[in-house]
């Protein structure tokens, strides 16, 4: 087998994700190729030291999720699949490698692979129950070990790996399981919700516990403004727009019909929440501002990306932030969310105000 990076991402961004690994690998040092298939959700980075290349990556933007490959497996009999996997990773890992922590079968999203990932959900329990019957598996699923993970393009063909537990995505294949609240005005609330699980861990809601107040710039009808609330927080809302009746009764919202470039808070606040339909680099540069000014501690905005050049975008505003900020100390964090389209989203600290 070839040595590889597979990588999962939202159908329609294959290239965008291919240019990212790309240009990551070359800072790193590493070079590779992909043969993209549209809307697939996946690419397979060929690399030769795609190991190496996997140890050094912090996460990606364009990547729900990424592991290197370990052994591939064609024609896999209908009649047992598992026996197959089984002897593969004895003669890949030898039989004295300490168990997995947990297993993942993993399919792309894309529509062509529907009745793929409906197979690999039902295939997952009997595969682990054999791993575990082999001791290749932990009896109780542990997160904090490496994982094994079996990615089928079809269900005749699979390819193995293993994760790094501090690489992995926050829900399987970076694919969120929120449920819609019924009181949210929005679904765009489910965004909000993913951002703060994704960039604060799972601690996030600790993490919100002690801030008291926001801004959300672009807030009608309310989706962001809504998690704002759920958390206790008071909420300057900024738009034009009409904000959600029940919302405003909770008491907790001001809204100000204003330009969300132009309104400035009396006094500065926790968080800065912004999801402006505008271009994207202004965005960016008005959050600067924000954090530069000391208007608010930190930020979770986002950046609707052009049609062409999505990623060229991204880099030249990640560009701008770093000279923007240079000789400053932050924290910045970028990704395509499950729940974000044609946009990304990213949190921004400065961590060294005083
Ligand atoms: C995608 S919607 C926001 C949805 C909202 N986050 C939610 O969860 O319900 C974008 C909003 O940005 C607002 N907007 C666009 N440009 C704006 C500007 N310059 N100032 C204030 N609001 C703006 C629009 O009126 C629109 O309501």
């Amino acid at each position: 087998m070839s040595p590889a990076l597979l990588l999962l991402c939202r159908p329609g961004f294959e290239k965008e994700c291919l240019a990212e690994i790309t240009a990551v690998a070359a800072e790193l040092g590493h070079s590779g190729w992909a043969r993209l298939e549209a809307d697939s959700g996946f690419i397979r980075f060929e690399c030769a030291s795609a190991l190496a290349l996997y140890d050094a990556l912090a996460p990606l933007v364009f990547a729900r999720d990424v592991w290197p490959l370990l052994a591939e497996i064609d024609n896999l009999p209908a009649a047992d699949r598992i026996a197959p996997i089984l002897a593969a990773l004895t003669t890949t890992l030898g039989t004295e490698a300490p168990a997995f922590g947990q297993l993942f079968c993993d399919t792309a999203e894309g529509d062509a692979y529907r009745a793929t990932a409906r197979f690999a959900g039902k295939f997952v329990h009997p595969l682990r129950q054999a791993l575990r019957s082999d001791g290749r598996l932990l009896a109780k699923d542990d997160a904090k070990r490496p994982a094994l993970h079996a990615f089928f393009p079809d269900s005749s063909r699979v390819w193995l790996g293993v994760d790094r537990p501090t690489l992995r995505p926050a829900w399987p294949m970076g694919v969120a399981r929120l449920k819609f609240p019924a009181s949210a005005p929005s679904r765009s609330t489910l965004k909000l919700e993913e951002a703060f699980q994704v960039f604060l861990g799972p601690a996030w809601r600790e993490r919100l516990s002690d801030d008291r107040t926001a801004v959300d710039l672009g807030a009608a009808p309310g989706g962001w403004t809504w998690q704002l609330v759920k958390r206790g927080l008071h909420v300057d809302a900024v738009d034009n727009g009409p904000m959600n009746d029940e919302l405003m009764a909770t008491g907790q919202v001001s809204h100000h019909r204003a330009d969300g470039f132009r309104w400035q808070p009396e006094h500065p606040v926790d968080w800065l929440v912004c999801d402006m339909v505008e271009q994207p680099a202004r965005v960016a540069e008005r959050m600067l501002d924000w954090l530069e000014a000391g208007w608010a501690r930190q930020a979770v905005f986002n950046l609707k990306l052009p049609m062409k050049q999505r990623w060229a975008c991204w880099r030249d505003i990640r560009e701008r932030i770093a000279e923007r900020l240079a000789g400053r100390q932050y924290e910045l964090q970028a990704r395509q969310l499950y729940f974000d389209r044609e946009e990304i989203t990213l949190y921004l600290a400065l961590e060294d105000r005083p």
